[in-house]
């Protein structure tokens, strides 16, 4: 006999206030497997924030505001959001269409990764105590920029330096192209559709960043479905996931001022970093979760090198 094909939302005319979704989206998230880790990493701050952006109230709502009876249309809003959340395992930032980092928002869809980036806290934190001379900082650049996101806190940063944003991907720059406007800082970065440095004008940078990606081959074949849906040119970096960083790395050497460094996140790559760039001595940077997987390393050391 066929199966009846199970109603995952089934219960749900019965939650009369958004407090009751939220009991029982956590509910549904654990029941249904829903991978996290794109802009939460717990269940219930994910399906507050999916509650409060689908019924547009603000992200600090209180207790009473959970408590309000929802009305028909609202609480057929919620049924469709978190069908889709719950039975196609759409990531939630791809469902809102936008992701935070810190206080900035961005838009993303389907043709970028989802911004997670230590680069978050080591922009703002770290990045001046890093380079020779805040104050000289003149030029930077963002290797497989994605949505623009790190391209825009540099230029937050910096606000002296022109930035250049470089990524393979020509839907990615799409949606770089919206965010740089939504930012108004469309004459301050540039855009470059380029391999790493293959088609970006000879100039030199004090700084080169870049989240590129990293993740083995093989890892991308068994990721829970939600990481599916992000770009698979996002985040393949080859057979042991080096790929981009050699390449970056080899033309880096060319591509910094005297002074000027790289800073590379390579998820958990630090160890095979370390054997294979053991002459580029690269350095690791403390992040609060300790996972210490963003490098830097040196225009000298590059220079010595002969990779
Ligand atoms: C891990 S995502 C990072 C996106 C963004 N910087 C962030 O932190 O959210 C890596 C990006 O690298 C781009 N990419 C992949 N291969 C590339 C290559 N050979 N040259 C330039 N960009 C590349 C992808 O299109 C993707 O947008």
């Amino acid at each position: 006999m066929p199966r009846r094909p199970v109603n995952p939302l089934a219960g749900s005319e019965q939650r009369r206030t958004p407090g009751d979704w939220l009991d029982f989206a956590v509910e549904l998230y654990a029941e249904h497997d829903l991978a996290l880790g794109q802009i939460a990493t717990s269940a219930h701050d994910e399906a507050l924030y999916l509650i409060l952006h689908t019924l547009g109230l603000p992200m600090d709502s209180d207790e009473r505001v959970l408590a309000k009876k929802l009305t028909a249309a609202q609480a057929k809003k919620l049924v469709d959001v978190f069908r889709r959340r719950v039975v196609d395992h759409t990531p939630a930032a791809y469902l809102t269409r936008e992701a935070w980092l810190n206080d900035l928002r961005f838009y993303v869809d389907e043709r970028v990764l989802i911004p997670r980036s230590y680069f978050l806290e080591i922009i703002p934190e770290q990045l001046d105590d890093l380079v020779a001379d805040p104050k000289r900082v003149r030029r930077v650049v963002d290797v497989c920029t994605g949505s623009a996101c790190l391209a825009i806190l540099l230029a937050k940063h910096f606000p002296r330096a022109q930035v250049d944003a470089v990524d393979l991907s020509a839907d990615a720059l799409e949606v770089a192209k919206i965010n740089l406007q939504a930012h108004r800082l469309g004459e301050r970065v540039t855009l470059h559709r380029s391999d790493v440095f293959g088609a970006v004008p000879p100039v030199k940078y004090d700084v080169i960043l870049s989240n590129p990606p990293y993740e083995p081959s093989a890892h991308c074949d068994r990721l829970p479905v939600e990481f599916t849906r992000e770009p698979r040119l996002a985040l393949d970096g080859g057979r042991d996931g080096l790929d981009i960083i050699r390449k970056l790395l080899r033309q880096a050497k060319d591509r910094l001022t005297p002074d000027g460094i790289v800073l590379i996140e390579v998820g958990g790559l630090g160890p095979a970093m370390d054997r294979e760039f053991a002459k580029l001595q690269p350095r690791w940077l403390t992040t609060t979760d300790e996972s210490n997987c963003v490098c830097l390393i040196t225009a000298a050391r590059l220079q010595a090198w002969r990779g």
